[in-house]
């Protein structure tokens, strides 16, 4: 298994190039099985989730032609519905497929996705929206078996706002008979590029950007080609870098327009912060100050950057609280953190943090993507080296992570194992 050595390395300075957003790309690229046409997706990250999805969708007879950042694809012979354990348990994601399959084809055979280290991560939502627009589903030996001669318009209300819970249901109303209305959805920038790109294709929908969702179905979508959203989750990690490492980056190719609670956590700690339609500038030139956080689905505080600030926070100036409301177990970086020197105390769902001067380099062990993320910003700021095992789960969601920060200063090898 691959390692990070990660070396101290304060006073980051220079432009590291943002990705395209992993978590807008795997919905769009399972938008893909909901035409015969050809689509062409830009600024796409080569990233293993990626990967792992274009060899469920190759594996169900979808052509795929991925090379540079552009992915093309061809579903007109789709010859599999079925996708299998071995996909959804290595990336729960692959449930998107699910509402593509039962709009277009009728039917579709999705395993369970399981628990997963951030905690249990239900599709109940998912299976109650697939059901109000006439699918039959069943659960049998561990699959999601959902068919339907068409689907049709339904209003849905979902129970709590979910991520792909949305996409999925917003990629099976497109093909649907009648209109949906979706109720409660996710607001994130991902799940609007993700209808952004539907509407290209020819869907019909209302109400994008915001929590109702109003779709007319249609009875086909064509081909079309979009550039996959920056990717706000990267960006806001290095935005995390700089003011750790009190430092000074700019960040290219950048979307500060959706990362509105995150720049506001960052001036809050003491950075300048310069923002400009496609990119975003954090300065730092003391120690951070201590900022309160809770996480809640988009505008608030996205979940995805809460390890990142709990890093932050171990070194910043003060007392700080965290409340993560989206995830039952996601302070699996606590321990690995502490190890390093930090002062943090975990009682349910809330992590008081005391903020130190000093963190030390220590082998730690990576636990889940941004979990990953917050012990390379840890390791950067403590003296010595920090050994990062367990990595591949890094490799999931950063494109290149250690070439883009040491090219502006960080000094981070990759061991391979
Ligand atoms: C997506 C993101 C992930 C991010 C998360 C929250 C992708 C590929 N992943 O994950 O990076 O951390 O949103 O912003 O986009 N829930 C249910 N029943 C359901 C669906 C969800 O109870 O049917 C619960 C989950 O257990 C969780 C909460 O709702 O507690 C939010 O989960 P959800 O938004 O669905 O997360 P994902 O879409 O899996």
């Amino acid at each position: 298994m691959d390692k990070l050595i990660v070396n101290h390395s304060m006073n980051l300075k220079g432009d590291i190039r943002v990705s395209g957003a992993k978590n807008a790309a795997l919905p769009i690229v399972c938008a893909s099985l909901l035409t015969a046409d050809q689509l062409v997706l830009k600024n796409v990250p080569q990233l293993k989730d990626i990967y792992t999805l274009e060899k469920l969708l190759g594996g169900m007879g979808v052509k795929i032609d991925f090379s540079g950042d552009v992915m093309s694809f061809n579903a007109a012979e789709v010859t599999s519905l079925v996708a299998p354990y071995e996909f959804v348990k290595t990336m729960r994601a692959s449930v998107l497929v699910l509402g593509p399959l039962v709009a277009r084809f009728g039917y579709a055979e999705v395993s369970l996705p399981g628990g997963c280290a951030i905690g249990a991560r239900p599709v109940d939502q998912h299976i109650k929206g697939l059901e109000a627009m006439g699918a039959e589903i069943v659960i049998e030996h561990g699959y999601i078996k959902a068919k339907a001669s068409r689907l049709k318009g339904a209003r849905i209300v979902m129970d709590m706002v979910t991520v792909t819970g949305t996409e999925n249901l917003l990629m099976a109303a497109v093909l649907a008979d009648g209109v949906t209305i979706l109720e409660n959805s996710a607001r994130e920038p991902e799940v609007t590029d993700l209808a952004h790109c539907l509407i290209k294709m020819g869907a019909k929908i209302d109400g994008v950007g915001t929590d109702t969702l109003v779709v007319t179905g249609v009875e086909k979508l064509h081909g079309c080609e979009h550039s996959v959203v920056a990717d706000r989750i990267e960006a806001g990690t290095f935005a995390v870098a700089a003011a750790i490492t009190q430092g000074d980056l700019t960040l290219t190719h950048a979307r500060p327009d959706t990362m509105g609670a995150i720049i506001e956590k960052l001036i809050r700690s003491g950075a300048t912060v310069t923002e400009g339609n496609d990119f975003l500038r954090v300065a730092m030139s003391t120690r951070p100050q201590s900022v309160d956080i809770k996480t809640l689905p988009y505008p608030a505080f996205p979940t995805d950057m809460q390890a990142q600030f709990m890093t932050l926070n171990c070194v910043a100036d003060g007392a700080s609280y965290m409340t993560e409301t989206i995830f039952e177990n996601r302070y699996m970086h606590v321990p690995e953190l502490c190890r390093m020197g930090a002062k943090i105390d975990v009682d349910g769902n809330i992590a008081m943090i005391r903020g130190v001067t000093q963190l030390h380099g220590a082998e730690v062990m990576a636990t889940d993507l941004r979990a990953s993320a917050s012990l390379v910003l840890a390791g950067m700021y403590a003296e010595g080296q920090t050994k990062v095992d367990r990595i591949y789960h890094l490799d999931r969601g950063y494109e290149h992570i250690e070439h883009k920060l040491n090219n502006v200063g960080a000094n981070i090898v990759r061991v391979k194992g």
